[in-house]
């Protein structure tokens, strides 16, 4: 076995996702070896909990042996074929499978190979479609800040995450945006009622101003996952699906995260939130990250359009060497019947109460300014003096923002720069203690495998208090902290 040293070497030759350029060949990351359940193993031995389960995607847990046989006996079954003119079964398979789980009316499924290509498929068939339909000008997109919806041209075009933005190009001419949607941001004195109205305006004003005639999509997470868990107030969905349905305007519910039981069910986008979305786009769970894979399902609605046409070159060019693979379809055909034979969407019902009392229990910590979360995801912000911003975390009984109290104690800049860092430094100690959490900015998310029993929601956030409590410990060292 390779040491640890010589493996981060070696490491040091792969360009990681979001990898900062002045760093590359210099880090050294945990080498992660194995894993089991809910917990993985570094190759110094030690175990830590998967907090975020990979990327959001471990939803059955690490190293599942019918998963591995499975995705073994269809490698000597078939391990590829074309999907161009051929057919194969696990793919026929699975998109009946999905389409028997999927809302009521979302009857065909494209097969992509990940989160980013789903979305981006999934553009690309509302340009062609209305392009096709003589349509022309209906092609901009309407997204939100702080929205993530993946890494190709057209998906980036569609993330609202500033920082993502820098030395970068996208369509700018295409892709619009509206302010976050999170209640945790809106300003002082605003109730949560008046900041979700707000919302839904800006919504009907941005389709208005552009011109209902030229907006194709409004693209939405139900949760914005990598923009720091964020949970728009109660019926803005729906009332932001009806103002697309009086505009015609399409309606993609970008359920890669909370896809495959992350909200205790296979999709979210009608069971939780009550909107009937034309495209629902999934990847990460749908095969627990064993293998990639993604797809984007249509409705009924969208492709009966293309019945009474006598068009003949209405061919939908987009698609993949490797859309709809054998080996990644019948393990999403294994992970599914997994959660169903052990009835892992009702386990996620009934700890998910417990995972977010837990977690809303920091909000006591000094440094914690905002806890949210829903099912099983979660978020903790943190920041060093937050009265110092204008956003504000309290509310009053009705539900009015009120400021916190004490007085500022460092520049904005300075606070500024040791807030960013806060997540790494949370992660670092937890790391230490045996949690990996996902450090974002000022902000650590949380999003362990499904299968995580109360015991094991005990165990992950006794060793996040530690991680702050250590954290705090240097911040008040530093004198950044009373
Ligand atoms: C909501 C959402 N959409 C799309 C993507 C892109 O998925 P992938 O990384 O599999 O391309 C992500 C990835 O995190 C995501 O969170």
């Amino acid at each position: 076995m390779m040491k640890t040293e010589q493996l981060q070497h070696l490491d040091n030759q792969f360009v990681h996702p979001w990898e900062d350029v002045k760093s590359i060949g210099k880090n050294k990351r945990t080498v992660i070896t194995g894993g089991t359940g809910i917990y993985v193993t570094d190759s110094d031995g030690n175990r830590l909990i998967d907090g975020p389960a990979g990327m959001w995607c471990v939803n059955i847990g690490h190293g599942r042996e019918e998963m591995a046989q499975t995705i073994a006996s269809q490698c000597m079954q078939l391990s590829y074929v074309s999907p161009w003119s051929l057919a194969n079964s696990p793919a026929a398979k699975l998109a009946n499978k999905l389409v028997s789980i999927a809302p009521e009316g979302m009857n065909h499924v494209f097969f992509t190979t990940g989160g980013s290509t789903a979305v981006d498929s999934a553009l690309r068939f509302l340009i062609f479609r209305n392009n096709f339909l003589g349509q022309t000008e209906k092609k901009h997109f309407i997204s939100r800040a702080n929205a993530y919806h993946g890494s190709t041209f057209l998906s980036s075009s569609a993330c609202g995450k500033t920082r993502d933005k820098n030395f970068n190009d996208f369509d700018k001419e295409h892709f619009h945006f509206l302010s976050d949607p999170n209640p945790y941001r809106r300003k002082q004195g605003q109730s949560i009622e008046e900041f979700r109205q707000l919302l839904v305006d800006e919504l009907e004003q941005k389709i208005l101003e552009l011109g209902a005639n030229k907006v194709a999509a409004f693209i939405a997470e139900p949760i914005l996952a990598s923009g720091g868990v964020i949970i728009p107030p109660d019926g803005y969905h729906k009332a932001c699906h009806e103002i697309c349905r009086k505009y015609d305007v399409a309606y993609i519910s970008d359920e890669v995260v909370t896809g495959f039981g992350r909200l205790g069910h296979f999709f979210s986008s009608k069971v939780v939130f009550d909107i009937d979305a034309d495209i629902i786009t999934c990847a990460k769970g749908l095969t627990s990250g064993y293998v990639p894979l993604g797809a984007f399902l249509v409705s009924d609605r969208l492709l009966d359009d293309f019945k009474d046409t006598d068009e003949s070159t209405g061919v939908f060019s987009n698609g993949y060497t490797y859309s709809g693979h054998p080996v990644s379809c019948a393990a999403a055909l294994k992970n599914i019947e997994i959660i169903q034979d052990e009835k892992i969407l009702e386990h996620v019902r009934e700890v998910s109460p417990y995972f977010q009392q837990r977690l809303h229990g920091f909000i006591d910590y000094p440094i914690v300014v905002d806890t949210r979360g829903m099912g099983l995801m979660g978020c903790i912000e943190c920041e060093i003096n937050p009265e110092q911003n204008d956003q504000q975390q309290s509310t009053d009984q009705k539900g009015y923002a009120v400021p916190r109290s004490s007085p500022p104690q460092i520049s904005k800049a300075d606070k500024l720069a040791i807030d960013y860092d806060l997540g790494n430094r949370i992660d670092k100690h937890c790391q230490a203690l045996g949690l990996i959490v996902r450090p974002i900015i000022n902000m650590c998310v949380f999003s362990p495998p499904l299968v995580i029993t109360k015991k094991q929601i005990d165990e992950m956030f006794n060793l996040l208090e530690k991680g702050l409590q250590l954290t705090m410990k240097d911040l008040s060292s530093e004198g950044l902290l009373d």
